[in-house]
């Protein structure tokens, strides 16, 4: 079995995949459930029915696009990753590994290769947190990491998210999402590195054998609002800058802990009210935190909340935190690292092993499934801009290293 992957072909698809955009090209912003989202949808599921792949879809949305194999009734193997973006995003994150997926399933077609189990590409529904605030919407879903209620706690512009989901058309209750364990025999993820090991060393593909540990949550200010001209400076209870000095002792935790591997981002701050003649009586404040190691991640945390309790003494302004997620990291199956690692050597491509720092739907995945990640470098390690770039050449490879380990994987 010798299949190829038709790069050109590939490149023409994420170039068509990138038009579906709310900014300008070269950004990219698909928000999930927005009209470019539904659009992108559209697109993706004519290709899937080009190559003969059954599609079907889930209530949140999540959408399966299957090659049937010679015994169905085997457990079958996935691959697939998110065509959502963040706003003023790149065109690769994600895409890559749904329309690499979708490729590497047409190469396995074209070189006469027929698998025993099935083989799905999933596209997974807001893996990206923009909307609903919380990452990997769909596959937590799937992976029972996510209670149902979601539907009507999930909101955004004052909308829930069953009300959203209904009017983009997937309906249904959210309870009939989840997979159960065992559903799939293995889940593989094509996606770009996001990180600049691959590229520095020239190294073709990463094997990834951990997904770091993710945790976000909200900050919540409150002091005393006030006429700008007015209200004397030692009189201040500055909502903003209490978050403002929380958000510098987040980034001194987080690069104090002894490890590389720990980060902490403030990525939102909202004032209120947001005039520039009126100290800000109330500050929000969203904060991701990850790190490889859970307990280190959680003594950040820890660390964090004692932060937040000294400046809101000492400037008189209360704070208040809600936790949003705070997942365990994933480790990827020894199985499938191997399988990747062979279908690498049978291609003289050079891999190396690595960890996500990035989390994925593969978190969620490697739940319910056995799972693996391949990585291809992009360039400068830069994602989530619009500079985000991967050669063709590299996305090519990473597409036939998928196929040779679907191959091995579904039989
Ligand atoms: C996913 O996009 C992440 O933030 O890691
Ligand atoms: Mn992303
Ligand atoms: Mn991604």
């Amino acid at each position: 079995m010798n299949a190829t992957v038709d790069a050109q072909r590939l490149q023409r698809e994420l170039d068509t995949l990138a038009t579906f955009s709310e900014h300008p090209a070269p950004a990219v912003t698909r928000v999930v459930f927005g009209d470019m989202d539904l659009r992108a949808r559209a697109y993706l599921k004519s290709l899937f029915a080009d190559a003969s792949l059954v599609v079907h879809e889930d209530p949140v949305g999540n959408t399966f696009a299957r090659w049937s194999g010679a015994n169905p009734s085997l457990p079958a193997v996935a691959t697939g990753s998110h065509c959502d973006a963040i706003p003023n995003a790149g065109r690769f994150d994600g895409t890559v590994g749904v329309l690499g997926g979708l490729e590497a399933i047409r190469a396995l077609q074209r070189a006469g290769f027929s698998p025993q189990r099935s083989i799905d590409v999933i596209v997974f529904t807001s893996e990206e947190p923009t909307r609903f605030g919380i990452g990997c919407l769909g596959s937590r879903l799937l992976a029972s990491a996510l209670d149902p209620s979601a539907g009507e706690v999930l909101t955004s512009e004052a909308r829930s998210l069953n009300q959203i989901r209904s009017s983009a058309g997937f309906s249904g209750p959210l309870a009939d999402v989840p997979l159960h364990a065992g559903a799939y025999a293995a889940f593989v993820e094509l996606h770009i590195e996001q990180g600049p090991i691959l590229d520095r060393e020239r190294t073709d593909i990463g094997v990834v054998t951990a997904i770091a540990a993710p945790a976000s949550f909200r900050i919540f200010v409150e002091g005393e609002g006030g006429h700008a001209g007015a209200v004397l400076m030692p009189d201040r209870r500055d909502a903003f800058l209490a978050a403002a000095e929380i958000a510098l002792s987040i980034e001194r935790i987080a690069r104090s802990s002894g490890s590389i591997d720990t980060v902490a981002t403030t990525g939102v701050c909202e004032l209120f009210p947001a005039a520039i003649n009126s100290v800000p009586s109330r500050t929000r404040l969203d904060v991701d935190v990850r790190d490889i190691d859970q307990a280190r991640r959680d003594a950040v945390l820890r660390d964090i909340e004692h932060a937040c309790d000294t400046i809101a003494a000492r400037r008189g302004v209360a704070v208040r935190t809600e936790s949003i997620n705070a997942d365990p990291p994933a480790h990827c199956a020894p199985a499938i690292v191997d399988a990747i690692e062979r279908a690498c050597d049978a291609r003289g491509l050079q891999h190396r092993r690595l960890i996500s720092r990035g989390y994925h739907d593969s978190l969620f995945m490697s739940r319910i499934a056995p799972t693996g990640m391949i990585f291809i470098p992009c360039r400068d390690g830069i994602s989530h801009r619009p500079e985000e770039y991967a050669s063709p050449h590299a996305i090519a490879h990473g597409a036939e290293v998928l196929a040779d380990t679907l191959a091995a994987l579904a039989g």
